[in-house]
């Protein structure tokens, strides 16, 4: 097989894995999204974790559901991801996953939208209200309603797919959940609640994310302050 034959199998198999999941029934109108753009915002330089005992941080570490009901600032959100990112160990160091923001309850500078995550930036995909279409990616919608920023964890199939066999497909995956698992380590670190989840269309969020045919949505997280 060809990369571009393993790509493209690859591909075509997780769109017919997303078609076992039954979509949400909320109508999800695409011509209904704000338009795509490409601005940047400037993040917050990442500061160090508070000094918290490793074995606290594990034990406590729960999924939670019920943030309060306030934005999450840029300053967070840019620590969440910088510290998450560094620590996660990957298949070959191969940096396949990227992570991007959609922020329901702005905050400066961070409007409402869909943001691609950069190490020193936000990289906007689209500005304003997406909370309709993504009650209707989501198998629990009300996760929007509570949660000001949902993660998605995305793996772009093309570079491990031109080294590795189709079976790095399932690899991808556990990039993912390394990722996920240090989501969940550096919110608890400090003092936010998040949740994995799972439970989503994945040809719903691509739209929403305005991703091309070779990222690949593999997972979730919502995060906030705690309630
Ligand atoms: C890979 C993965 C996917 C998950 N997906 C969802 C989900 O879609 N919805 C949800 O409410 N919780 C989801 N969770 C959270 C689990 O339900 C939760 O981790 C589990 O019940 C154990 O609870 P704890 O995280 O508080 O220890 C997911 C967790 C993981 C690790």
């Amino acid at each position: 097989m060809t990369a571009l034959e393993r790509i493209e199998a690859v591909v075509s198999l997780h769109a017919a894995l997303d078609r076992t999941v039954s979509p949400s029934e909320r109508p999800f109108d695409e011509g209904a999204l704000p338009p795509v753009t490409s601005e940047f915002v400037e993040l917050p330089a990442p500061t160090p974790l508070p000094a918290r005992d490793f074995p606290d941080i594990l034990q406590a570490r729960r999924s939670r559901y019920n943030p309060a009901a306030v934005a999450l600032g840029a300053v967070e959100l840019s620590n969440v991801l910088h510290h998450s990112l560094v620590s996660s160990p990957t298949a070959g160091g191969i940096r396949e996953l990227t992570v991007l923001m959609v922020v329901t309850q702005p905050s400066d500078p961070l409007g409402v939208g869909v943001y691609r995550y950069a190490p020193d930036r936000a990289e906007a995909v689209r500005l304003g209200d997406v909370r309709e279409h993504l009650r209707a990616s989501l198998l629990q919608p009300e996760f929007v309603d509570v949660f000001p920023v949902l993660l998605f964890v995305v793996a772009d199939a093309e570079a491990p797919l031109e080294k590795y066999a189709m079976r790095h497909y399932r690899t991808m995956h556990v990039d993912a959940g390394v990722l996920v698992q240090n989501l969940y380590l550096v919110t608890e670190a400090m003092g936010l609640v998040g949740c994995a989840i799972a439970g989503f269309t994945d040809a719903r969020v691509a739209s929403l994310l305005n991703l091309a045919t070779t990222q690949l949505p593999v997972m979730a997280f919502a995060l906030g302050r705690p309630g």
